[in-house]
């Protein structure tokens, strides 16, 4: 047997190096046309008229009457339309599609449209949201979702105390900068409507056109093109792109492309929640005995996923640590700006970064040292987690750990502390992120992958996941071959096509490994027992929680998760005494993700997922000023480069998960969650200050540095 964990070559790195993967931009067709969204200018505004100059032949524009069908775009909820019809919510909504075949012409008549509005008084942050003053935005309050959950007793554990910690943490906006900016082709023919695009869930963006055409899903045909990074901005988004894009399609029978330049895409494309958290922790004879957070989430003009996104943050308030008596207060909160919506980690990285900030204060103030208290409230096997969910499995933690302090040797840096120009700091993050979907998602969705053997015995993957670059292509072919004992080479996995492939659900939640590579292992091993060579067989296998998992979506009780993956970070930064930037020199990270399918590929995701937390924890500033964002390109929105990369140093703990494909767990998010905490903690180490917000700014510093020098002074 081949070690499943042993890197193999990447199946889609060659023609991606090569540059001949084809992106959705690199598509042409004669007689194609190109498509434009005409963007509203106010905040928030009634339409009142809209002036349309006379269109040379071949042009035309396209409106929310156009629509067949339902002008909303099919989520959780049902208020997002595709294109704006008498009000607009943000700065940007799409109002109208203009296309033509000549691109320029198509932008020069887009920017001449002359649409007249009137004002409604916008509402710009959660605090006037939620002081509802102004005409509400959504429902009579402004609250998308509005959540509360209890375990043991809290008040009385807040009465017992013997001390009382109270501290408020905020986290900023973050936009994806995935390479491939949104896009999509489509196409009307005799009735049927196809599209082609970058995406993560070709069965969200179909269901969304189902509605949106008042028409059967065999009118329907979704299919991913090799897809340029997606990190969550590209779950529910390509719904409305794809919606608008179809739509020029069905209008003027031709084919029609959409793709958003990069600004278009930075501005006005769905961002990470901006997050409000209180935390109120009892201690009694140094242990936090009781907690009570409430998160607060800035959600944007229409809700999306966030009702989910707040769900997962919630879930994950406690971090990795059994506190007996918890409450958890949660809302999603509408404000005139962009919708929020999903990205790496869906609701868990704020919650992750205020627990973790929070444990490491209340450790500083009770005079022990974090790591140490952190590991004595560790989770353990047979505890239960704050909703209720027990933890069948081994927590690897205290070795996770015990690997990371010595692989960072982080007591004898933090004890003797570099001296240099530059003030040096370490910080450490342990935490957890729940696999698959949150609550009851996997038991609605009843995914179903399939494999097809076919008569020259090879084998094609059938399901509706995508590889964005995260790796399926790879390891989800080794997972078949493995079991079946055939080349790697002999397994196909294309780019899914709804008409070819089953609903296996969208690529999201860190689930394809774990959940879809799950399905596939048993319908390998299936097809291993049926295996005649030379015929044709299919083999389909359905999800389904393992019959312990238990879940109360209305009490929010039991098994949010059906298992997690576990993590412990270390960093290490140098700041300047006079310019307070932060330079982020050494990241060591151990993870407990099941078996990897990978090691490389892991590897990628543990490199990708820090280094895109740290650029959430110190770089990336996004700010909104009169309802706009001010960064709008990726000249002033700074992620990290490879400059400011820091050296990896990472290793692996294995507890396998028996229901995962060879025990695989998640891994993609969770690579994510831990890293602005530990880049916190370090700054924190290396100024003597105790922190609340991300991103980190020097600026920031440097009025926290002068109130702290005057103070001593
Ligand atoms: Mo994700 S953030 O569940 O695409």
């Amino acid at each position: 047997m081949r070690d499943i964990s042993k890197p193999v070559r990447r199946f889609d790195a060659s023609e991606k190096i090569a540059g001949v993967a084809r992106f959705v931009d690199d598509h042409y067709e004669e007689g194609m046309l190109y498509g434009k969204i005409v963007r509203s200018e106010r905040v928030r505004a009634k339409i009142k008229a809209i002036k349309i100059p006379e269109l040379p032949e071949g042009y035309h524009v396209i409106s929310a009457k156009d629509i067949p069908g339902k002008n909303r775009i099919k989520m959780i909820f049902d208020d997002w339309p595709f294109l704006a019809e008498d009000v607009v919510n943000y700065f940007g909504e799409p109002i109208l599609l203009v296309v033509g075949p000549e691109r320029e012409k198509v932008y020069e008549i887009s920017e001449s449209i002359e649409i007249e509005y009137e004002d409604i008084p916008a509402i710009l942050s959660v605090e006037e949201a939620l002081l509802n003053k102004k005409p509400p935005i959504y429902g009579e309050n402004n609250l998308f979702a509005d959540y509360f959950f209890e375990k043991g007793d809290v008040e009385n554990a807040f009465s017992e105390a013997d001390e009382v910690i109270e501290e408020e943490f905020k986290t900023g906006f973050q936009e994806h900068i995935y390479l491939e900016p949104q896009g999509m082709i489509a196409k009307y023919n005799n009735g049927r409507i196809e599209v082609f695009g970058s995406m993560q869930c070709p069965f969200y963006v179909k269901n969304a056109l189902i509605e949106e055409f008042d028409t059967k899903p065999d009118k329907i045909r979704v299919v991913q093109t090799t897809t340029g990074g997606g990190f969550g901005g590209k779950e529910e988004y390509p719904s409305q792109i794809a919606g608008i894009a179809a739509l020029g399609a069905y209008k003027t029978g031709k084919t029609v492309k959409l793709v958003y330049d990069r600004a278009e895409d930075v501005e006005f494309t769905t961002k990470r929640h901006p997050s409000h958290i209180r935390i109120k922790g009892a201690v009694k004879n140094g242990k936090v005995i009781g907690i009570e957070v409430e998160i607060i989430l800035n959600a944007g003009s229409y809700a999306g996923l966030s009702s989910v996104v707040l769900q997962r943050g919630m879930f994950a308030a406690t971090g990795a640590y059994s506190i007996p008596n918890v409450r958890v207060i949660g809302k999603a909160v509408a404000t005139n700006i962009v919708p929020m919506g999903a990205f790496r980690g869906f609701g868990a990285p704020q919650s992750i970064f205020a627990i973790e900030t929070f444990m490491n204060h209340v450790a500083k103030r009770l005079g022990r040292d974090p790591v140490e208290f952190k590991l004595s409230h560790r989770y353990r096997k047979g505890d239960t987690t704050a909703t209720g969910g027990l933890l069948r499995n081994e927590v690897r933690l205290p070795e996770i750990v015990n690997r990371v302090l010595s692989m960072s040797d982080y007591y004898s840096k933090k004890k003797e502390k570099k001296e240099g120009k530059k003030l040096y700091g370490i910080g450490f993050s342990m935490f957890l992120h729940g696999c698959g979907f949150t609550g009851n998602g996997e038991e609605i969705l009843k995914s179903i992958a399939r494999l097809k053997k076919r008569k020259d015995n090879k084998v094609e993957i059938l399901i509706s996941n995508v590889d964005m670059g995260q790796g399926p292509q790879t390891t989800l072919r080794k997972v078949v071959a493995e079991v079946l004992g055939i080349p790697y080479e002999d397994v196909i996995y294309e780019n899914p096509d709804t008409d070819r492939v089953p609903d296996s659900g969208p690529t999201v939640a860190s689930r394809t490994a774990m959940i879809v590579g799950g399905l596939l292992y048993r319908a390998a091993k299936e097809l291993k027992e049926k295996w005649v060579d030379g015929e044709e067989i299919v083999v389909e296998k359905q999800y389904r929680h393992p019959e312990y998992i238990k879940w109360d979506q209305e009490k929010f009780k039991g098994d949010a998760y059906p298992e997690y993956s576990w993590g412990a970070n270390v960093i290490e930064v140098e700041v300047d005494p006079i310019t307070y930037e932060i330079d982020v020199k050494k990241a060591y990270a151990v993870f407990d993700l099941g078996t990897p399918l990978d090691r490389k590929i892991i590897e990628g995701q543990i490199h990708g997922g820090m280094l895109q937390g740290i650029g959430y924890a110190t770089l990336e500033v996004m700010e909104q000023k009169d309802g706009r964002f001010m960064q709008r390109t990726i000249t002033d929105y700074i992620v990290p480069t490879a400059l400011d990369a820091p050296l990896f140093e990472t290793d692996l703990v294995s507890q396998p998960y028996e229901h995962g494909p060879f025990g695989a767990k998640c891994a993609g998010e969770l690579t994510f969650v831990g890293a602005a905490p530990a880049v916190c903690a370090a700054v924190e180490d290396a100024l003597q200050i105790d922190l609340y917000e991300i991103p980190i700014r020097p600026e920031k510093l440097l009025t926290i540095m002068e109130k702290k020098n005057e103070s001593e002074v």
